[in-house]
């Protein structure tokens, strides 16, 4: 279970509901008595992954959600006590960077072997096991690292379906010399004589990574294992949806619950998964800034109030946001208004509601992933994403959250079983602080309505052309500079329109796209054309790092 005040940063690929929500939780969290929000109450079977720090250790958990098993991620470290909310069938044991003969290295808890299920140490997790349970590990004279064979020497159910040689890729610098005492080997390669072992208490190492795609049958492995565990498969939409329905309503009994919907794909899921729950006794809050894109506030109320019916606050604020951001040019500074604004806005209306006792928002897996297993953290904050002001100490709700145990594709999964129109599910992620972070210098409705022009334009283009679901984002920055240009024989003095579309797997990096020539001369002569504002536009070459895929 998440502890939103551990979580000091999030994944960069939420949407703008997640990151304002979150920084509303921390402060409400510390109202919050932390059994309360340990409470969880899903508790499906499913395997339990044990983390060494593995950059690998998401996709583990990727791969046995894609075989419609469910599984959590842990760190080395946690107590069976701290597990509230799986039924275990099986472990995982994570790689990771150490070497298992260090001092200070970690090890796998007691409490694992005491549980008397299969085990599946993966690298690491591999050597660990051995020498942990007698074995001997030592340094190998040559790293076994990239594409590798393997072997198979004999057979065993972790192996079945593959033929004898099996591509794999392997990373790692130690090896075992010695099998602990009950275990064989099934399979070797042309640098170790143990690529696969087992004993008959279904613990079983293996050598190489089967989570990752260079190990093409990687996924028939950990099938196998799932089956070996005997776990069910049944982490699908309709149940994943049915289950969260279910959680929310013994969790919420009959208090009320406000959510801050936004459009972006998690706080609509979360909208509507509640609405599903606990109907009227849920009200969403939807605050128009005035920096979203041209329509989309109109758009939003349309899907939520007309097809879904839910019960929504819409909040024209968009005055008090521009003038709060009148004269204010410093990026950081604008992200902190607006963050302020909000909180403000929301507060002021949900005061209003009376007495509500929980407050949902869209935290996903992957930030729980973070808050838990701290060897994955990574990144200093680069820009304000979340940090946006906070609610006042005294403001006492407790949190739900019943997306935190999906990832964004089983948030979208979701959404199509909720019968969420496709474009909120696909939507390309829009930040919290909208368009003004995309105006550089001062914000005014003027260059507001300058942009949403422009953006309409990209936006109509780049859909037209079927390109919109390829890339991350796409989207123009309004830059403060204006250049000379030319047209119908009168000399122009106008803005410089940055185009800026990229693709990128997490927004933690990023690549500009490569888009057709065609594409991008149309992108340009529409605007130039259709906006009397705008003469001239460039288009961003620049990658994540050393570039971040906003301007500001
Ligand atoms: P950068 O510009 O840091 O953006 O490369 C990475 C991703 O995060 C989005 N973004 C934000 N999302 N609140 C959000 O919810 C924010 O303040 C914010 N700033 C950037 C950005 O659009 C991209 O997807």
């Amino acid at each position: 279970m998440v502890n939103p005040e551990e979580s000091k940063r999030i994944s960069a690929s939420d949407d703008l509901e997640v990151g304002t929500y979150l920084s509303i939780a921390q402060k409400l969290s510390k109202n919050e008595s932390k059994s309360k929000l340990d409470k969880d109450k899903l508790f499906q079977p499913g395997i339990l992954i044990v983390d060494f720090g593995s950059q690998y250790s998401r996709l583990i958990a990727r791969r046995i959600r894609e075989l419609n098993t469910y599984c959590e991620i842990v760190n080395s470290k946690s107590n069976l006590n701290d597990i509230t909310s799986i039924d275990i069938k099986g472990i995982i044991l994570s790689g990771g960077p150490s070497s298992i003969y260090q001092k200070n290295s970690p090890k796998i808890p007691d409490w694992i072997f005491g549980l008397n299920l299969p085990i599946l140490g993966i690298c690491y997790g591999m050597q660990a096991l051995s020498f942990q349970l007698g074995g001997k590990v030592s340094e190998s004279s040559k790293r076994e690292y990239g594409y590798s064979t393997i072997t198979v020497s004999k057979k065993h159910k972790i192996l079945e379906g593959l033929k004898n040689n099996i591509p794999v890729w392997m990373s790692h610098g130690d090896k075992i010399i010695k099998l602990p005492p009950g275990f064989k080997s099934y399979a070797f390669s042309e640098n170790s004589q143990n690529s696969v072992i087992a004993n008959d208490s279904n613990y079983i190492g293996i050598q190489f990574h089967p989570e990752v795609t260079h190990t093409p049958q990687g996924k028939l492995i950990i099938d196998n294992f799932i089956s070996i565990c005997d776990c069910p498969k049944n982490w699908i939409p309709k149940s994943v949806v049915e289950h969260s329905i279910k959680n929310i309503r013994e969790q919420v009994g009959d208090s009320k619950v406000i959510c801050a919907l936004s459009g972006g794909v998690d706080s609509s899921v979360v909208a509507i998964l509640l609405d599903k729950a606990i109907g009227k006794k849920l009200t969403c809050i939807f605050v128009d800034n005035g920096l979203m894109r041209k329509e989309e506030p109109e758009r939003i109320r349309k899907v939520f109030e007309g097809k879904f019916g839910l019960n929504l606050k819409f909040i024209n604020a968009s005055k008090t946001f521009i003038s709060a951001l009148k004269g204010v040019t410093d990026p950081e500074e604008k992200r902190k208004i607006i963050g302020r604004e909000f909180v403000s806005v929301f507060e002021e209306h949900s005061s209003k509601l009376g007495n509500v006792e929980f407050l949902a928002q869209g935290t996903l897996y992957p930030d729980v992933i973070e808050s838990k297993t701290s060897d994955m953290s990574t990144s200093d904050k680069i820009k304000t994403h979340h940090n946006v002001g906070g609610l006042p100490e005294n403001m006492k709700m407790r949190l739900i959250e019943p997306l935190k145990f999906m990832f964004k594709d089983e948030v979208r999964l979701a959404g199509l079983e909720l019968k969420l129109d496709k474009e909120i599910i696909n939507r390309q992620p829009f930040p919290g602080p909208g368009l003004a972070i995309r105006i550089i210098g001062e914000v005014t409705s003027e260059k507001l309505r300058i942009l949403k022009n422009v953006d309409w334009i990209v936006m109509n283009e780049i859909k037209k052309n079927d390109v919109y679901n390829e890339l991350w984002q796409s989207f123009a920055v309004l830059t403060n500079t204006q250049t000379v240009g030319v047209m119908g024989d009168q000399r122009t003095y106008n803005y410089v329109v940055a185009l800026r579309c990229v693709q990128s797997e997490d927004a933690m990096t990023a690549d500009w796209a490569r888009l057709p020539y065609d594409l991008l001369g149309d992108i340009s002569t529409r605007i130039v054309n259709e906006v009397p504002e705008i003469n001239r536009v460039v288009y961003d070459i620049t990658s994540k790092p050393p570039g971040t895929i906003e301007w500001e």
